[in-house]
């Protein structure tokens, strides 16, 4: 598939997503969350890719938010619909049972904040800004950054963001727990590639199952979600991975996971 607003590479198990507008500093406009609902519906499908990395082109940016001259003009029904559109897309990359790290690699604001926070993990540039500016332009955020960042950083640290839609450096978030790890610049891209890897050694079934428990059960009650678990923990004890997982223990020798 042909996108114009993203590159998409594939190596190794590992789908790399580059979103590409670096003269915009890449802010999303609808063709890129249109693009990114296309890309996702894609590596969803694909056997062939085990986990994602989610990146922006250029040296500057990750994504500096929406695209603001869409918004300048927008309808109150419009930018609900937009604000809903993006929500789902979002949600989808949240969703994934394949792990998906964002690579912050500059500016990350506003929906580029929320798109980050939508990703299973955060691994920053030392050059990377984090924000959620939108109070500036007098709206609020419409990617789930209310929602997110609370949820991440606690309702205090969010708040604090969110209201004065002031910026922090990557050492900040890390801080505060928004990002999980700074490195130098040049080696974002591999850091994030080894990183993802050791979770490509490991059972699909078992990590699939994983980023579903946590996922469903963050947002139900302590009982349910320790049933999610339970139940996830038996039925992976039917699985050939868990039976080569243990025996390679056993045997003192690296597992061969074949996913299934
Ligand atoms: N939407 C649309 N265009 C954007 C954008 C956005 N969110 N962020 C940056 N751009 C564009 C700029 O308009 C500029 O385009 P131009 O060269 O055609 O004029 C280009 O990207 C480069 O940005 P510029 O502002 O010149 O870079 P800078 O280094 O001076 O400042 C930022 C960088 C990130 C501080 C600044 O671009 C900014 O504040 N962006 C908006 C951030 C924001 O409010 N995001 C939330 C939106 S809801």
């Amino acid at each position: 598939m042909a996108y114009t607003t993203l590159q998409l590479t594939t190596q190794d198990a590992i789908a790399t997503v580059t979103v590409n507008r670096p003269d915009k500093l890449n802010a999303l406009n609808t063709t890129v969350i249109e693009e990114l609902g296309q890309a996702i519906a894609a590596l969803e499908r694909d056997s062939a890719v085990r986990g994602v990395i989610l990146t922006g082109a250029g040296p500057k940016a990750f994504v500096a938010g929406a695209d603001i001259s869409e918004l300048a003009s927008q309808s109150p029904l419009e930018g609900k619909a937009r604000s809903l559109a993006g929500q789902a897309v979002f949600r989808r990359f949240e969703a994934l049972r394949k792990p998906v790290i964002a690579a912050v690699n500059g500016f990350c604001l506003g929906g580029g904040c929320e798109l980050a926070m939508a990703c299973h993990l955060r691994i920053a540039s030392d050059t990377a800004r984090f924000g959620q500016p939108e109070v500036k332009l007098g709206i609020g955020p419409g990617y789930g950054g209310t929602v997110r960042l609370p949820r991440l950083v606690g309702r205090g640290r969010a708040l604090e963001l969110l209201l004065t839609g002031g910026m922090i450096d990557a050492a900040e978030a890390w801080r505060i727990g928004l990002v999980n790890r700074v490195v130098p610049a040049e080696r974002l891209l591999p850091e994030a590639t080894a990183l993802l890897g050791q979770m490509l050694a490991m059972g699909p079934l078992a990590v699939a199952a994983v980023l579903e428990a946590v996922d469903a059960g963050f947002e139900m009650p302590q009982a349910e979600a320790l049933l999610l678990e339970a139940n996830h923990f038996g039925l992976l004890s039917a699985t050939a991975d868990m039976r080569e997982g243990m025996a390679a223990f056993l045997a003192k020798r690296t597992p061969r996971f074949e996913g299934r």
